[in-house]
């Protein structure tokens, strides 16, 4: 598993504004967005995330391993639930994973 122990219990915890945002805006919003919702879920604002979309809650604050933003993340690439899909130019970095799951862990603020 990716998010493993030490990497979950480092120190700071990632914040939403701070962290996570930039990394939405920039390879989630053109399809979780203002103006196009994909399954029904924007990931423009910590509300609109919480809300979640068409399948409910997308994260579990504090519980990573149940949250699909974060399941999702790391599906083979041949599936479609994976996101980005595959097919995008602009894929998350191992890093940034590792982050989105940090920042759930640490109740997602
Ligand atoms: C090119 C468009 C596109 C991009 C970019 C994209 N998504 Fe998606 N997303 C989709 C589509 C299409 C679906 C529905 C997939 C399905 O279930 O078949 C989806 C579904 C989801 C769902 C499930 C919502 C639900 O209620 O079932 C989550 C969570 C999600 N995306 C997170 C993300 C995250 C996080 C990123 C950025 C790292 C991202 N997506 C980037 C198109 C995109």
């Amino acid at each position: 598993m990716w998010f493993s122990v030490g990497v979950l219990s480092s120190a700071e915890p990632p914040t939403f504004k701070r962290d996570i945002a930039p990394i939405f805006k920039a390879k989630c919003q053109k399809c979780h967005g203002f103006l196009v919702k994909q399954k029904g879920l924007s990931l423009r604002s910590l509300k609109s995330i919480r809300k979640g979309g068409e399948s409910g809650a997308v994260i579990v604050p504090g519980k990573p391993e149940s949250s699909i933003l974060v399941q999702q993340l790391s599906l083979p690439t041949k599936n479609p639930k994976r996101m980005p899909p595959a097919t995008e130019k602009l894929q998350l970095t191992a890093a940034e994973k590792k982050l989105i799951a940090r920042w759930v862990k640490a109740g997602a603020r």
